[in-house]
């Protein structure tokens, strides 16, 4: 590595946390197979498990089998969640009825979604042994991190303003990951409903968080390229976390509707919406994200209830490989990705960051 000084903080941060590239994978819920893990942390990045959906069992499994076929560098991440959701059954039944436009059905009943059991996977984390665990959404409570504290894990913390991430650094995260407004998937806003109003982009979020936090920054949003990256070790982030970039190589084995979308598209052809879950994500502007933006139609029903609600449509555009309906989550950079080995995007990425750099 050359001594600039951009270069020697990241070379700092790889040393601390184990790493040979300053690259982490995203946590993907839904989209993050061992074997995109496996390839990312041999080739010297950080594997990451998005564990929001899975239960106890499956998130020990997940971590068995990424050390088994690596050196065991990954992150287990959760969501913080909310309350349950006020629900209001008219509304639902208006939703429903437009869902129909677009798949089976919907019964009512659907939207009575039942999320694994949070304490349960926060204990299935900590039995796993992950060297870093990581949130988005809020923050992990105080006995946690406590507990987290003791086992030496390392809490990485995802903010998307300058004040959430001083709330993180307080409440004892060892690293905060900046979520730029480019990002792909949820939004990681701690209040849901302030998220679209508090959409900042990486190029201004990153720096001002730098300014106000003593622990390594890492940079996410929008990073697909050597230019992304090494923008974002000027800009003083200590790595940076890139997920839409993965999802076309064959380890990410998303559909391929999705994959090839995610190869298509513009910057402008992403877009936010609560039209999948209920909490506002970036998803490829699809046709059901846009007619599900038409002022006409029925507003979604909050997280988790609508996720409920959408399931029986995303089940079958995945089954019939149906990009116009798929859950089809993208970054701004997602033009960019390459359906390249994971292993070769990184090697790629980093040795295109460190020319720049030199
Ligand atoms: C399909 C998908 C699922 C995601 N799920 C999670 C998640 O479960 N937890 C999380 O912290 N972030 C999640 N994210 C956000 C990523 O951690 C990260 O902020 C984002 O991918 C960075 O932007 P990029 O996609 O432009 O690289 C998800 C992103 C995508 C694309």
């Amino acid at each position: 590595m050359s001594d600039h000084p951009a270069l020697v903080r990241a070379a700092g941060f790889c040393e601390t946390f184990n790493l040979r590239v300053p690259m982490l994978l995203a946590p993907m819920a839904g989209a993050c197979p061992a074997s995109l893990s496996i390839a990312v942390a041999n080739a010297g990045g950080l594997g990451a498990c998005g564990a929001l959906l899975m239960q106890p069992e499956a998130i020990k499994a997940w971590a068995s089998d990424v050390r088994a076929g690596s050196n065991g560098a990954f992150q287990l991440n959760l969501w913080i969640p909310d309350p349950p959701p006020k629900r209001n059954i008219a509304a639902e039944d208006a939703v429903r009825d437009f869902l129909h436009n677009w798949g089976p059905q919907v019964r009512r009943e659907a939207g009575d979604v039942k999320p694994p059991d949070f304490g349960a996977q926060c204990e299935a984390m900590l039995d796993a042994g992950p060297p870093i665990i990581s949130s988005i959404m809020g923050l992990y409570p105080e006995h946690f991190v406590a507990r987290m504290k003791v086992k030496s894990v390392k809490w990485f913390a995802t903010a998307t303003t300058v004040s959430e991430a001083r709330a993180a650094e307080d409440a004892g995260a060892d690293v905060v990951i900046a979520q730029g407004m480019e990002a792909g998937g949820h939004r990681g806003a701690f209040d849901a409903t302030k998220a679209e109003a508090r959409m900042i982009g990486l190029f201004s979020l990153l720096p001002a968080v730098v300014d106000v936090v003593k622990v390594p920054v890492v940079a996410a949003g929008g990073v697909a390229d050597g230019r992304g990256i090494a923008a974002a070790l000027l800009l003083g982030a200590s790595a940076v976390q890139v997920g839409t970039a993965f999802l076309r190589c064959p380890e990410a084995k998303v559909p391929s509707a999705w994959a090839d979308a995610i190869g298509r598209a513009l910057p402008e052809e992403t877009m936010i919406t609560r039209a999948f879950s209920g909490r506002p994500g970036r998803s490829i502007a699809t046709a059901y994200a846009r007619a599900a933006a038409d002022p006409a139609t029925p507003v979604p029903a909050p997280y988790p209830v609508q996720r409920g609600l959408t399931q029986a449509m995303r089940d079958a555009a995945i089954k019939e490989n149906d990009i116009d309906r798929i859950q089809a989550w993208a970054g701004q950079s997602a033009g960019m990705a390459t359906a390249n080995a994971a292993g070769d995007v990184v090697r790629r990425l980093w040795e295109d960051a460190q020319a720049l750099l030199r």
